[in-house]
């Protein structure tokens, strides 16, 4: 996803101006009745406008009540949040109007068309008639939905149903759009579908917030992504600072079959022992991948953030013990990676 706000996730959480964000969120907090655990646990951050910003979390982190509060349909206990200038809780029909919101659950009405449940939308946003009416019929063209209009909303693909979703949510134009899980239970292509659709409302200028499980689609279609646990934030930055921060796990993957003079063991060794290999790691089962006389060794040679001197080294001596190298690989920590480190591990 490409947009105006590469900037803007490069200024961080203290660089975004108040008056220039979308989304500005002081200190939420939000227990409800009966729960010993808040369900979101003091939360802070701010969203720039025209950014695309990724709340990422385990089952029950929080992010679903995040998006509840920002977006009018859940009370926060104590906190500010402020969505399109308009404090959610002193202004919420303001904040209605300047936000929309494609929730986690299948809400478009069943007993009316496509095309009507758009129309209701606008009309209750007070759209005037004729100008709901193009509107509906230009978004469902765009969304690829031209043809299914007429249709009940329940005749529709799970990735139609979501395109429809979001089309519906921009009847109103607004300013900030949240979607909660906009992947979830789409299939590959249409999962592709939709990140192509709210990337070209993004570069239209709409601010989008996303929750999502999966990391490596936070990675790809966000510039900035907050990650949330047990109600907590516990980092906020683009992608690749998250992922620099765990710059300790860039890796040269290998995989070689030990020379004729030099066995498994005095390989590993003398790897450990060249310019800027921190520690190696050998892989617990090599496969022989039909080498008759040898057993293939697959090895992760840990560096620091530039791997260019150790892998230049490796190769040199592994060249030096007539070792044949079947693969090399350099592996740059995942947003998963740092979400494991930030949250515990996945064995927690
Ligand atoms: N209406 C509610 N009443 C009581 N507890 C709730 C309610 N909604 C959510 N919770 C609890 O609040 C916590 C956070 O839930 P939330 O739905 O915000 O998580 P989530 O990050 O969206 O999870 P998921 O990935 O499963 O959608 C959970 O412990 C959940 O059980
Ligand atoms: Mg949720």
């Amino acid at each position: 996803m490409t947009g105006a706000a590469e900037a803007a996730g490069e200024q961080g959480l203290a660089g975004v101006d108040r008056r220039e964000a979308a989304v500005v969120v002081r200190d939420l907090v939000k227990r409800y009745p009966g729960r010993a655990r808040a369900a979101v646990d003091g939360v802070s951050f701010s969203v720039a406008r025209g950014e695309v910003f990724g709340l990422v979390g385990t089952n029950g982190a929080g992010k679903s009540t995040t998006v509840g509060v920002l977006t009018t349909l859940v009370a926060a206990t104590s906190g500010t949040v402020v969505v399109g200038g308009r404090d959610v809780r002193t202004d919420p029909a303001g904040a209605r109007g300047r936000l929309a919101v494609v929730t986690q659950h299948h809400n478009l009405d069943r007993s009316l068309s496509v095309r009507q449940n758009l129309v209701v939308h606008a009309r209750y946003h007070r759209v005037p008639r004729r100008r709901a009416h193009d509107r509906a019929d230009a978004l469902l063209e765009r969304f690829g939905l031209g043809d299914r209009a007429g249709s009940r909303p329940d005749r529709l693909s799970g990735g139609q149903q979501q395109r429809a979703k979001i089309a519906r949510a921009l009847m109103h134009e607004p300013a900030v759009l949240f979607v909660d899980e906009p992947s979830t239970a789409l299939d590959p292509r249409a999962r592709l579908v939709v990140s192509e659709v709210l990337g070209e409302v993004n570069a239209r200028g709409t601010t989008v917030v996303l929750t999502t499980h999966d990391l490596a689609e936070a990675e790809r279609w966000c510039h900035r992504v907050g990650i949330v646990d047990r109600g907590r934030l516990l980092a906020v930055d683009t992608p690749a600072a998250l992922g620099a921060s765990a710059a300790d796990a860039v890796a040269v993957e290998l995989v070689v079959a030990p020379g004729p003079v030099d066995g498994p063991g005095a390989v590993v060794a003398g790897l450990g022992s060249t310019a800027g290999v921190r520690r190696v790691e050998v892989a617990p089962a090599a496969g022989t991948d039909g080498a008759a006389e040898g057993t293939w060794l697959r090895l992760r040679l840990l560096t620091g953030a530039d791997p260019t001197v150790p892998l230049a080294e490796a190769l040199e001596a592994l060249r030096g013990w007539a070792c044949e190298v079947r693969e090399v690989r350099v592996s740059r920590p995942s947003l998963e990676d740092v979400f494991l480190e930030l949250t515990g591990g996945a064995g927690r």
